[in-house]
């Protein structure tokens, strides 16, 4: 099966070659054999990643090497995700033994309560999966995480607390890629009719929603809350340049979440906002032609600074969700979509060290890591978009 599937590979990548040039004439077919190339490849990389707990593909360390990590990391979900979504594509059993097996490794997340992470790691993973196959037994995990996830939440600030560390400086921070943990809690509504799961996500976007952002609509990365009385006591950043500069990836998040949370609650309020980012991202004066931005929008030294690939693709993921649900500026939205993935499939965006499809994504810059290199999440999000945009049509 993996011989075949390395021919179908260099098959595909003969074909594809001049994926780039046709993009703009025909987006939604360069977008199917973009997909079918990506799940040929992941087969191909299976060896390449073998099996195993306590390496789950994150990024490349310095010295090129996989940079490895157990559950307990943010984003232990993503790869099997990918698998999951690639596996929709072409339903090669293959694909399916692997994208189990890597979830299965996941599945004793779902008690820890000192991470607001479990929507990355357990749906991302378990969500994905249970789409596919509705394995009961998927749907019991979300609901179990989902349950563990709402402990975090606080009624009187109207947020999830996103982490525990740097308590000298936080009471109760609440971070804005925490929008994207919502999407499992309004699916585990929908598996129990327990109210509570919806209730708590869409007060969570409400309050994101008002002291999250500036009045360009750029947004702050960390809110630190009163958890007595709900009042906000700083506006700060962790990842970005300053704490008045727009990291790219949290104007990603927020784009994304708000997208999800009016495809979920159909609330007007939350799709305003999802307009509102995506016009402040690309009317925004240091984005650069080819749409892939900096790592943050405001960095210093723009444009000798380094770009962040997974910004971009969680951004064209969430302009595909709007471009579905909000017709009346669907052009916009498939516009820069299109132009976004157009860019991402040139050469110079593209990895050759498996499992990783993607390279120059930025995770953290001002704490010095993984500054420049392939990342997991931006392939998940990328592949998450293709598929967006197959399914569009
Ligand atoms: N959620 C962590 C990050 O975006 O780096």
């Amino acid at each position: 099966m993996k011989f075949f599937a390395s021919i179908c590979l260099l098959f595909l990548l003969f074909a594809c070659g001049d994926a780039p040039q046709t993009i703009s004439e025909d987006p939604l077919s360069t977008a199917q054999e973009r997909l079918q190339e990506l799940a040929a490849r992941a087969i191909a990389n299976l060896d390449n990643v073998p099996l195993d707990s306590m390496a789950i593909p994150r990024s490349l360390n310095e010295d090129g090497s996989l940079h490895a990590v157990k559950s307990r990391d943010w984003t232990s979900g993503f790869y099997p995700g990918m698998l999951w979504q690639l596996y929709a594509v072409n339903k090669d059993p293959e694909l399916e033994r692997a994208a189990r097996a890597w979830t299965a490794f996941i599945e004793k997340e779902k008690y820890d309560d000192h991470t607001h992470d479990l929507g990355f790691k357990l749906y991302c993973s378990f969500g994905e999966g249970y789409k596919l196959t509705q394995d009961e037994h998927y749907k019991d995990v979300i609901i179990t995480a989902s349950e563990t996830l709402i402990q975090r939440y606080n009624d009187t600030v109207g947020c999830i607390r996103s982490w525990d560390f740097n308590t000298e400086n936080w009471d109760f921070p609440v971070i804005i890629d925490n929008m994207m943990n919502l999407e499992m809690l309004f699916a585990a509504t929908r598996f129990t009719d327990n109210i509570t799961f919806y209730k708590v996500a869409n007060q969570h976007a409400l309050t994101t929603m008002k002291y999250h952002f500036r009045a360009d609509y750029g947004s702050y990365h960390v809110i630190d809350y009163n958890p007595t009385t709900g009042a906000v006591r700083k506006r700060n950043t962790h990842q970005g340049f300053s704490d008045d500069s727009a990291w790219a990836r949290g104007q990603a998040w927020g784009l994304h979440g708000f997208a999800t949370a009016y495809r979920e609650t159909g609330n007007p309020a939350f799709l305003d906002r999802a307009r509102e980012i995506a016009d402040f991202i690309f009317n925004h004066l240091n984005l650069p032609e080819d749409e892939i931005p900096y790592w943050d929008y405001n960095a210093a030294n723009i444009p000798d600074e380094p770009r962040d690939v997974s910004a971009a693709a969680i951004t064209a993921s969430g302009l595909l969700d709007l471009a579905k649900s909000d017709p009346v500026r669907k052009d916009f939205y498939l516009s820069h979509a299109d132009k976004i993935l157009a860019s991402l499939m040139k050469g110079e965006y593209q990895s050759d060290v498996p499992p990783f499809f993607l390279q120059h994504s930025t995770g953290g810059l001002p704490n010095g890591f993984e500054i420049d290199v392939p990342i997991i999440y931006a392939d998940y999000y990328y592949v998450e978009a293709l598929r967006r945009r197959v399914e569009l049509d």
